[in-house]
């Protein structure tokens, strides 16, 4: 990559059109092919200045950008950087992706049980971000377990068992990593076009061939409300299907964490139970609502009812468990961790949180529950901050529960005794106790596929 003094003038009369399509953007306008490609450009080679890609950024959040804008920044972002080719594994290779929750696991438990049921799962996962857990981070959490593969041990590992989850290898959407850093910092996340590009583009750059997306929307989303979360789904599955891939949405709710666990070990633990079937709830809910799309796309099942009855058999039959287990042991983990999960990190200090008051649970910021987690440790403030995979937290109690003063609204898992007196105070404000009930918002929002939203019925 060019640092930036050498691009010398080249650079100079890029930024005079620079200006010109900042300018433009601001005024509403949509802007060419040629402006997002010296866009994307100049994000992914670092010619255009940050002040000016900020600049270009606010205005895309305030003006929008129309579907062709949207789709030409989506692929402008997916060739800036290498495509992995798949092929090589033959058949469909299928890859699942949410928007990011508390609590959600659901990769821990769908990718080996897609895999038990016959499906390619050939995943590159992310690390926590914000207030929401990472895959990678999860799976390090694992004694032993390694998300860093070379491409070979990866396409290698998915055609002998059928499933690899790892980080990115090759140099895969460098705009974005660029994009995104600065508007994490530029309050510029916020932008349906800028969303769908970031999620998009790395998802068709890392070579899969059919995307089931599962899209959050409640107090722990980044789309917090239902029209926004279908919205982005429908950016989504259009820019896939105009870029030849097929992308199905779900829309789901993330008012409260979606599983009962949250912090790395932790949640590989709820994975394991879930695979098991020792635990049902709303993970495993959403869990078989995404699996059999995946089934689907990949030419498995017939339809969802179908997709369903063999997602539940490899659960009955133990396959599914049995999937992670190959799949731990194929990437340096212990796989015993499966049989005992005492095998997993385990934090030193447990307290319980009381329920300062009695009525009925009516809401959940689940937003700060994230930040509540990252705090004790599990996740990063700072790139450079390590994680302790063993920390977090055990919900005891989903909305519309009813609670009296002093019981437990979860137990903390802590590094130290010191560590308590804030998180309780923090999880205590997180969840709202009122004296009368509320309707519990639903789980299942909506499917959205090509030219079409099919909501759930309430
Ligand atoms: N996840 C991404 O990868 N990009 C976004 O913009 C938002 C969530
Ligand atoms: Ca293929």
């Amino acid at each position: 990559m060019k640092k930036k003094e050498e691009q010398g003038p080249v650079s100079l009369e890029m930024n005079m059109n620079f200006v010109e399509i900042i300018e433009k953007k601001k005024k509403g306008m949509a802007l060419s092919r040629e402006e997002i490609h010296c866009f994307v450009q100049g994000a992914a080679t670092g010619s255009v200045p940050d002040y000016q890609l900020s600049a270009l950024l606010m205005a895309i959040c305030f003006q929008g950008m129309n579907a062709e804008e949207t789709t030409c920044l989506t692929l402008e972002m997916m060739h800036s950087g290498d495509v992995m080719d798949l092929s090589g594994i033959g058949g469909i290779c299928v890859d699942k992706h949410s928007t990011g929750g508390v609590g959600d696991t659901t990769t821990l438990v769908l990718a080996p049980l897609a895999a038990a049921c016959g499906a390619k799962v050939a995943k590159m996962s992310g690390r926590g971000l914000g207030h929401t857990g990472g895959t990678l981070d999860k799976i390090e959490s694992i004694p032993g377990c390694t998300v860093s593969l070379t491409e070979e041990q990866f396409i290698r590992q998915v055609k002998e068992i059928g499933v690899c989850v790892m980080g990115q290898t090759r140099d895969l959407c460098p705009a974005d990593k660029a994009l995104y850093a600065l508007r994490d910092v530029t309050a510029t996340v916020g932008s349906i076009p800028l969303i769908a590009s970031s999620i998009l583009s790395k998802k068709l750059a890392s070579g899969a061939d059919a995307i089931v997306l599962d899209v959050k929307t409640g107090s722990g989303a980044l789309m917090q409300t239902l029209d926004a979360a279908v919205d982005l789904s429908r950016t989504m599955v259009e820019i896939g299907a105009k870029a030849g891939k097929p992308v199905l949405a779900l829309v789901t709710g993330m008012d409260q964490p979606l599983g009962t666990h949250v912090g790395n070990a932790l949640e590989v633990k709820e994975a394991i139970h879930t695979l098991s079937g020792r635990t049902t709830g709303d993970l495993l809910t959403v869990s078989l609502e995404l699996g059999p799309r995946m089934l689907i796309a990949s030419g498995i099942a017939e339809d969802v009812e179908d997709g369903i009855r063999q997602m539940k058999a490899a659960i009955a039959s133990g396959a599914g468990l049995q999937k992670l287990r190959e799949m731990i042991r194929m990437q340096g983990g212990n796989p015993a961790v499966c049989d005992d999960v005492n095998l997993l990190p385990q934090a030193p200090v447990r307290v319980p949180v009381p329920a300062p008051r009695s009525g009925y649970i009516t809401a959940m910021d689940t937003t700060a529950i994230g930040y509540c987690t990252q705090d004790l440790g599990a996740g990063r403030k700072q790139k450079t901050d390590i994680i302790d995979p063993a920390v977090g937290l055990v919900m005891c109690r989903r909305l519309g529960d009813r609670v009296k003063a002093g019981d437990a609204l979860c137990e903390l898992h802590l590094r130290s005794e010191a560590q308590a007196e804030e998180a309780i105070r923090k999880m205590q404000a997180a969840i709202t106790i009122e004296e009368a009930a509320r309707p519990v918002p639903p789980l299942i929002y909506a499917t959205v596929s090509p030219g079409e939203v099919h909501y759930a019925e309430a």
